[in-house]
């Protein structure tokens, strides 16, 4: 059994992708055993509750000091016993002491064809905004390892996704989502549990 903590910070649609494929049993021998938040008002943890899963929330705005919000995050983590960790939107950068913790047992989804429209400063609608001021006509997901870089560790999967003359980035990161997130997610981490 994979146990998979799954760290969100907004609406939850890749944690909705995931909890929709194991309840199809799409997932191989996996349970989402936790679902944590630094965002007290994310719709994820809604998601969660609805789905039966244990969903907390660890906000840096409840610690004096980062490294307190660090220390507390690492053992909410911790006390789920996860072997996998998936960031669904996570808008946290991921202290050192939890890439060391679980390091190779870490997987985000980032919504560009890494290595492009990636690093520091990239993530939700900033990608798509700049794909389409580059002008690519293909984008696409990426499922990769974390490791202490923004988007460098090694790639797990990929999906690409056609931008249509006239998008939007509302419309470019919807078609993304629906395309190629809420596919190569749940695909990633039954790859995992089945290599267990
Ligand atoms: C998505 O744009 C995803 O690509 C990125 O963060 C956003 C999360 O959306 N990683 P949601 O909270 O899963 O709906």
């Amino acid at each position: 059994m994979l146990r998979v903590l799954v760290c969100v910070s907004g609406g939850g649609t890749n944690l909705q992708a995931i909890l929709d494929a194991g309840a199809k049993g799409e997932l191989g021998d996996t349970e989402i055993v936790r679902v944590i938040s630094n965002n007290p008002n994310a719709y994820a943890l809604e998601r969660a509750k609805n789905a039966g899963v244990d969903a907390v929330c660890v906000s840096p705005k409840d610690y004096a000091a980062r490294e307190e919000f660090h220390a507390a995050l690492l053992d909410a983590m911790n006390a789920a016993k996860p072997d996998l960790i998936v960031l669904a939107g996570f808008l946290v950068v991921i202290p050192k002491e939890v890439i060391q913790a679980y390091r190779g047992r870490i997987i985000n989804i980032h919504p560009s064809l890494i290595p492009s429209f990636c690093g520091t400063g990239y993530y939700g609608l900033k990608v798509h905004e700049a794909a389409l001021e580059r002008g690519v006509k293909i984008t696409g997901a990426t499922v990769h390892y974390v490791d202490e870089g923004t988007d460098t560790g090694p790639i797990i999967a990929q999906k690409a996704v056609e931008v249509h003359d006239g998008d939007t980035p509302k419309e470019l990161q919807l078609r993304v989502m629906q395309e190629a997130e809420w596919v190569i997610l749940p695909k990633a981490i039954r790859m995992i549990a089945d290599k267990q």
